[in-house]
């Protein structure tokens, strides 16, 4: 879920916490001769993954705990914002949801300050309007776990309200894995875990997807992982793509350079209109906007699974050599519209401004995401 709207409605101005530079400091002490300097490293470790599925994947998310003693929360581990936030017991929409109770964690603080947050793409597949999906938010700080790495005095937010889209969420919250260390992962990496995570996002019938977080699962891909540079110092996990190409061929408007984001929080593929519509245009005319849901395209369903719709998106390795991220013609379709049935949508949104892939090209590259590096791995996804 991209987060592109920072609202605040305490005192104490913005809310997202500044992306400041971890400083580890060295020690100079000289050991003491005949023993051995230890470093206190975490070891990487996977969590399990389950797929909230309604028609098409939509979400991927896998459990934390938060609080002493630890309560269980799930989470979407979201590249596409920075943040943890996850229903609490102070949020009466929030039922459909475990909510996490922090009078029963002796490490809970509260920090005070209320705010809000606005996300520019949503959970499902339906365009993103106005504020649509906003969550008011309550600050504090409590100890977090993940697969058994804990972080003490983690920053953090308590849902207090969602707009009525978070509801049908089979998950409690989200956990920002932005692409600069914070919260959470910053505080794992001050403790030694290596500055990388890999996620596998598989198909629902493939099952078994999971997230590395501080290393990589080599069984989970063929092949070596190809690197290409973050395309600028932000928290947005972002490649400059020199040429987009649909069944093989491209055009003027898809052979532009672009910048795309990678988002493992959203299902579908978000462009610009004209790059939407160029698109469209090479795999079929009788891909049509859906007047209902501006943003959304879509086909007669029983048209659909006959389309060649192979999309190859290019970028360029840390090597200088392209390479194609592609998204097969089986992601075409994420389903029939819940307004008109016998009319499939297909998987590109448009939204100007905005040039994103999400789950349907995440589903097919096991991905590694190298904060310290700054920069993403890619390599085929064993399926
Ligand atoms: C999360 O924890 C709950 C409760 O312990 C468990 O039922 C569920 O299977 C876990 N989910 C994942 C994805 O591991
Ligand atoms: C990438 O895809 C395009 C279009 O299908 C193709 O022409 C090109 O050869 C591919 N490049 C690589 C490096 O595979």
């Amino acid at each position: 879920m991209l987060r592109i709207i920072i609202s605040t409605l305490g005192l104490l101005g913005l809310v997202q916490a500044q992306a400041t530079p971890q400083t580890i400091k060295l020690n100079s002490r000289v050991a003491p001769q005949g023993t051995s300097l230890k470093r206190r490293a975490l070891s990487p470790t996977t969590i399990p993954f389950a797929d909230f599925f309604l028609g098409t994947d939509l979400q991927w998310f896998g459990n934390i705990t938060v609080g002493t003693p630890p309560q269980t929360i799930s989470v979407v581990f979201d590249t596409g914002s920075s943040t943890l936030e996850f229903a609490s017991t102070l949020c009466s929409t929030c039922t459909s949801q475990v909510q996490f109770d922090s009078t029963k964690s002796s490490t809970f603080r509260d920090g005070g300050r209320t705010s809000t947050i606005t996300f520019g793409t949503g959970v499902g597949v339906d365009p993103v309007v106005g504020n649509n999906y906003q969550l008011t938010l309550r600050s504090a700080t409590d100890t977090v776990s993940v697969g058994g790495l804990t972080a003490p005095g983690v920053s953090l937010f308590l849902i207090t309200k969602q707009t009525p889209t978070f509801n049908i969420d089979p998950f409690s919250g989200i956990q920002g894995m932005g692409a600069r260390a914070q919260g959470l992962f910053a505080s794992l990496v001050s403790q030694g875990l290596p500055s990388l995570f890999s996620l596998y996002l598989t198909p629902r019938a493939v099952g078994n997807a999971e997230m590395t977080i501080g290393g990589i699962d080599t069984t989970k891909f063929t092949g070596t992982p190809i690197f290409a540079s973050q395309a600028a110092s932000s928290s947005t996990w972002q490649l400059v793509s020199p040429r987009l190409s649909v069944n093989g061929k491209t055009n003027t408007l898809l052979s532009q350079s672009r910048t795309i984001i990678f988002d493992s929080g959203t299902s579908n593929v978000v462009f610009s209109t004209d790059i939407t519509e160029a698109i469209y245009a090479i795999i079929s005319p009788d891909i049509k906007p859906n007047p209902n849901e501006p943003g959304t395209y879509g086909i007669a369903c029983n048209r659909i699974s006959s389309l060649p719709a192979v999309i190859d998106i290019t970028f360029t390795s840390q090597s200088g050599a392209p390479f194609n991220l592609t998204i097969p013609s089986s992601e075409l379709s994420v389903g029939p519209f819940a307004n008109d049935p016998s009319t499939c949508q297909t998987l590109i949104n448009a939204l100007d401004g905005l040039n994103l892939v999400g789950a349907s090209l995440l589903k097919h590259w096991y991905s590694i995401w190298d904060v310290g590096g700054q920069r993403l791995g890619f390599a085929p996804a064993k399926l």
